[in-house]
């Protein structure tokens, strides 16, 4: 993290947990564990849980996301959720392209782009993921894959804009699978993701971008990852759904 050019965030993503009474709990247990945290603390939670969600964190440091959104204001778009929806219960950040959405719900990077500009346009922070899988590792093309994701997804987004922007570097292979990226591979990927950014703006926005790690991040390997120059913070998944394992997270990027 380098904290003197940029936001270091700490995000929860709870996919497909957490009832709304589970929500409330959850965050009740997490307020006083993160109130002097010296970063930005994110839940991302079900849409069903945004409201109470909201309510629970009302006057604390803990700020609310929510897991997509869909490009267009209203419409025939059944099981859909649009920006004006999030907005007016509140919502600040949304979570975009996860990899989970492009594997099993057909997220391409045109949607992803698709669904950025809608949240730009209503004034909601998209997070937006991108990662390689396992077998593109291994072919040697990550960079390839990188690069085509960060130029599709943010196509037509302005450099103002993309300041708002976080980006989440998620290797799909260290998603829920205890293995984690290396603290060098982390850091070789969102300093490559930072050299895309500033050939495709300008380097004063490439600096200004918060680019996360996010795959089995959790209470043990936190410290290394979040020492990288280029690892802004983390998005997690499993570890912050036990408030006990989110908050050592969010101390480590708060020193
Ligand atoms: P895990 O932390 O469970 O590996 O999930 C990471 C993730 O997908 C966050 O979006």
């Amino acid at each position: 993290m380098d904290k003197s050019k940029r936001k270091a965030i700490i995000a929860g993503n709870w996919k497909m947990n957490k009832t709304p009474s589970e929500a409330k709990a959850l965050l009740e247990e997490l307020i006083p564990l993160v109130k002097d945290a010296d970063c930005e603390v994110i839940a991302c939670v079900p849409y069903v849980d945004l409201a109470v969600a909201i309510e629970t964190t009302k006057g604390t440091n803990i700020k609310i996301g929510a897991e997509n959104c869909h490009w267009a204001e209203s419409g025939a778009f059944t099981g859909e959720v649009s920006t004006g929806m999030l907005k007016e219960v509140g919502v600040e950040y949304v979570v975009l392209g996860h990899s989970e959405r492009r594997q099993y719900f057909g997220e391409t990077d045109e949607t992803v782009n698709k669904r950025t500009k809608a949240a730009l346009a209503a004034g909601l922070k998209p997070i937006v993921c991108v990662g390689e899988l396992l077998w593109e590792r291994e072919c040697d093309i990550t960079e390839e894959v990188i690069a085509r994701q960060i130029k599709l997804d943010l196509f037509d987004v302005s450099a103002e804009d993309v300041k708002k922007t976080v980006i989440a570097y998620e290797p799909v292979w260290a998603i829920g699978t205890g293995k984690t990226a290396t603290s060098d591979q982390a850091e070789e990927v969102c300093a490559f993701i930072r050299a895309t950014l500033a050939k495709l703006y300008d380097e004063e926005t490439a600096q200004a971008v918060t680019i996360q790690y996010g795959g089995s991040m959790n209470a043990d390997n936190c410290d290394e990852l979040l020492a990288k120059t280029n690892v802004d913070g983390g998005l997690i998944g499993g570890a912050s759904l036990v408030a006990a394992k989110f908050q050592p997270i969010v101390a480590a990027a708060s020193k």
